[in-house]
């Protein structure tokens, strides 16, 4: 069986426009992009939903970012590396730290409101960090901020359009290259917008598991249509499981900071004792796998709980979002035991590129979260991910600028058009299918794996392809596009023998004595030790 089906090809003729630039995605590896490709030419900016709802707007913890000096970079390399468990591109992690303070002061620039003390920036610490290096921005809304204060930027910037409720629906090829994509607006109607290069920076896909921290708009739907074009895609069987999202039945799994265990919670099980002393040297503060790992085993026993109760700082004014959100299950950070389990927050792996943002198709790129650079390894270093998108995006504009100075205009490239929309409702019965689909990857392709486990998640895809929701209308199409992502975990999970990061095998507990990268191209699945 193909992983992933095209999308239905209706012979109709949709509308087009044309632009040089198409960027899909608004977080901040999209807008970062667009601000400099802006100065090279027309950029269209496309957005599932409204502008500000993307993971970015989600991020609570901050941006590490090393400002202080050759010295201080040195041991953000090294965290990195060592938090990405032997896989990490070291090129990539180069480029991150070294141009982040580069790309952060550049944000400073742009209104960026961080949060400072007698007006120096403010740094905490999180998990596998050697110092305190996290900016953060109105206690725990750094990538709201973040978000904000780059839509200003871009708004004030003419040769940017934005476009909202508008859904990526299948790439456009024409000559060997990618000549930009097809979407579908909120109304229903269907355009093929041409550009000389498009930059996927859709974001990640932490819909596929029922847990998540992620917003609803994170379904994987750039990576699918990546896939379907026929893109390398690479290790997506390491999806980090953040250790502590809010467990409360009926409530949402929001994300309970790092920044809290960074800020001094402990750990502890239903005895109230502290356990990660049995786990790990570095306590609460270890890496994300290990914790998230050592709360399902204490979850066997009852739950688990952060607690603040020690500390004496006011937490309410340092953490106002989540103490919002914990007022309305009548709990307080400095008061109550905050009951948590891990949830899928961060895919590592995404659509293959090089540091630059070049995927194996010609004319398109991908940056952020939907990309994988090899920048994390097996496991992301906490806070890494808004400066990847900051940094990666600037280069992966700065890569299409260039290269598309050197490729025939779109108005040259003959565009068939490819699909129309077809009425179909929501409906349902695809959001039992979707829920079927998160279910089964929970339990089947989640934190714990092993082949049996992984083997039955290979036939419940079979089975649910059998009645995969058809249509074009955004959530059949979101349920394809997290059928493509849950097969592309699955097989590279079940291909995968060893632990490694965020990767999980009860049955093959140790590290392969090589690190090695999978790559997912048109049904084959291969490893390799460098990409
Ligand atoms: C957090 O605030 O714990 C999330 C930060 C991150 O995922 O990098």
């Amino acid at each position: 069986m193909p992983i992933a089906e095209a999308s239905p090809d209706h012979a109709t003729d949709p509308a087009s426009q044309q632009v040089d630039f198409l960027v899909i995605g608004a977080g901040i590896a999209g807008l970062s992009a667009a601000i400099r490709l802006a100065g090279a030419g027309s950029v269209l900016v496309v957005t599932k939903e409204e502008l500000a709802e993307s993971n970015t707007a989600y991020a609570q913890g901050g941006i590490a970012v090393a400002l202080g000096g050759e010295e201080d970079v040195a041991l953000h390399y090294e965290d990195t590396l060592a938090a990405g468990d032997g896989l990490v591109n070291r090129e990539a992690a180069h480029i991150l730290v070294e141009q982040g303070p580069k790309r952060v002061e550049e944000l400073l620039r742009w209104g960026t409101a961080f949060d400072r003390e007698h007006g120096e920036l403010m740094l905490t610490r999180e998990g596998a960090h050697s110092r305190s290096r996290i900016l953060h921005a109105n206690g725990d809304a750094t990538g709201r901020e973040i978000a904000v204060s780059l839509l200003r930027h871009v708004r004030a910037i003419p040769n940017i359009r934005l476009m909202e409720w508008t859904t990526g629906v299948d790439l456009l090829q024409a000559s060997g290259r990618v000549a930009g994509a097809t979407l579908l607006d909120g109304e229903g109607g269907i355009l093929n917008i041409h550009a000389r290069a498009t930059l996927l920076a859709s974001g990640g896909a932490g819909q596929v598991y029922s847990d998540t921290t992620n917003p609803a708009v994170a379904t994987g739907d750039g990576i699918a249509m990546a896939y379907r074009a026929g893109a390398a895609i690479s290790d997506m069987e390491f999806y980090q499981f953040h250790p502590t999202a809010f467990s409360q039945s009926g409530a949402p799994r929001f994300l309970m900071s790092e920044a809290l265990r960074g800020e001094g919670a402990y750990l502890v099980n239903a005895k109230g004792e502290r356990f990660m002393q049995r786990y790990h040297p570095l306590l609460e503060l270890a890496p994300r796998d290990v914790v998230a790992r050592a709360i399902t085993m204490e979850s066997l026993d009852g739950p688990v709980y952060l607690d603040m109760r020690h500390v004496t700082k006011d937490l309410h004014a340092r953490f106002p979002g989540i103490s919002h959100f914990l007022a309305k299950y009548r709990l307080e950070l400095n008061r109550d035991l905050i009951p948590v389990r891990p949830a899928a927050h961060y895919l590592m792996g995404g659509i293959l590129t090089d540091v630059h943002g070049r995927t194996t198709l010609p004319g398109l790129y991908a940056a952020g979260e939907a990309a994988c650079t090899g920048v994390h390894g097996a496991n992301r270093l906490a806070s890494n991910s808004l400066l990847e998108g900051l940094v990666f995006g600037a280069f992966a504009a700065d890569a299409m600028v260039s290269d598309s100075s050197r490729l025939p205009s779109v108005e040259q490239t003959p565009v068939p058009p490819q699909v129309s929309g077809e009425g179909s409702t929501l409906d349902a019965n695809t959001e039992r299918w979707i829920e079927d689909l998160r279910t089964n990857m929970w339990k089947h392709s989640g934190l714990l794996r092993d082949a049996s486990g992984l083997e039955t998640m290979q036939r419940a895809l079979a089975s649910l392809a059998d009645t995969m929701p058809r249509g074009l209308n955004r959530r059949a199409i979101e349920a394809r596009n997290l059928h493509t992502i849950a097969s592309i975990i699955t097989a590279s999970a079940l291909g995968r023998h060893e632990s490694r990061g965020a990767h999980f095998r009860n049955d093959y507990p140790q590290h392969d004595s090589e690190a090695r990268h999978s790559i997912m191209q048109r049904d084959e699945l291969r490893f390799q030790s460098r990409i």
